[in-house]
């Protein structure tokens, strides 16, 4: 069955922060992501995917004012591959917690899945260190899917040069909370398109072209606001096509239960629009290229001008992209 709304990749999830330097350090030099900032109060972070985690900084006014009692359901998962490294990660993280400002480590859980426990941070996001095989969550999905946006500039042979405290080798999901599976079930696989595989009734794993999953759980959390904070992203080629989705969207409110449908905007240098769904979670669809965030990571380091390139007489990423295919394609096109 086709969805409403074709939509190619699995592109990104939000953290909120204090203050983009601190992160920087913490995420790099902690847990050894690819980072790159993108202006001066956001960043952009991977780890074995191009599904990216985009960190916003709020200021400590603004995270103290959203105060979100379930962030811990909406964490990200770094894996690791034996239970062994689990420990050891965990061992390393209490052992550095001080000079990383992280707020709590928390205990070792064992489940039929493996070792695993949760870092929360200096600016209240949690992070699941996980015993996991290489591939992270894929061994769940019947087929394979597209993943050649997801792995672009990624290759095997690869060696490990992180000097990170931690050295997960995946970043192999986000979480996400949802009020009745079955009912968001309907929406993920009509809307979105998204594989969906369900472990249990209480929870289920959503996959777009990507090697990151969505991990939905079902909770009875009673305060579910200020997810916009937190939205999960999907890029689309060119702002007509954010325009049509957004249109789709309109159409299926009520089909759906969707809470509310914002204005089209240029929120971090791109073009598109954020809704609520029948959850109070919050879904982005936006104007980027193909694997998302993926040309960020080639501008050799820190965006010099904001959510733009570094390539010198180029202001604006169109530039850089194919307009047929909509892939990056880099000077190339300059
Ligand atoms: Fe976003």
């Amino acid at each position: 069955m086709k969805p409403l709304i074709e939509l190619p990749f699995l592109s990104h999830g939000h953290a909120t922060l204090k203050d983009v330097e601190e992160s920087v350090r913490f995420y790099r030099d902690f847990f050894g992501l690819d980072v790159v900032k993108t202006s001066p109060r956001t960043l952009v972070a991977r780890l074995g995917s191009n599904t990216a985690i985009v960190g916003v900084t709020l200021g400590e006014k603004g995270l103290a004012k959203a105060d979100r009692p379930w962030l811990e359901n909406s964490h990200f998962g770094f894996d690791f591959e034996t239970a062994d490294d689990v420990k050891e990660a965990r061992e390393l993280s209490l052992e550095h917690r001080e000079n990383f400002n992280i707020q709590n480590v928390g205990e070792l859980v064992e489940d039929e899945e493996g070792f695993s426990f949760m870092l929360f941070d200096q600016d209240g996001n949690y992070w699941q260190m996980l015993e996991n095989q290489a591939g992270g969550y894929s061994r769940y999905f019947k087929k394979d899917c597209d993943t050649l946006h997801a792995l672009a500039s990624f290759s095997d042979s690869e060696g490990d040069n992180r000097a990170s405290v931690l050295k997960p080798h995946l970043m192999s999901h986000m979480t996400c909370e949802v009020i009745d599976m079955d009912k968001s079930q309907a929406f993920y696989e009509e809307m979105f398109g998204l594989e969906c595989v369900r472990l249990d009734p209480k929870r289920m794993l959503g996959r777009l072209n990507s090697v990151a999953i969505i991990d939905f759980i079902e909770t009875d959390t009673e305060i579910r606001d200020h997810k916009m904070h937190n939205h999960i992203g999907f890029d689309v080629a060119g702002p007509e096509i954010v325009d049509t989705a957004r249109e789709i969207i309109i159409d299926n409110q009520e089909r759906f239960d969707f809470e509310v449908i914002h204005k089209t905007s240029g929120s971090h240098g791109s073009y598109g629009f954020t809704f609520s769904d029948l959850d109070n979670n919050a879904w982005q669809i936006e104007d980027y290229p193909r694997g998302g965030y993926y040309w960020m990571f080639e501008q050799g380091g820190d965006l010099e001008n904001k959510f733009q390139p570094n390539v010198s007489g180029v202001d604006d990423w169109h530039e850089l992209i194919d307009p047929e295919t909509y892939e990056y394609i880099g000077e190339a096109n300059s």
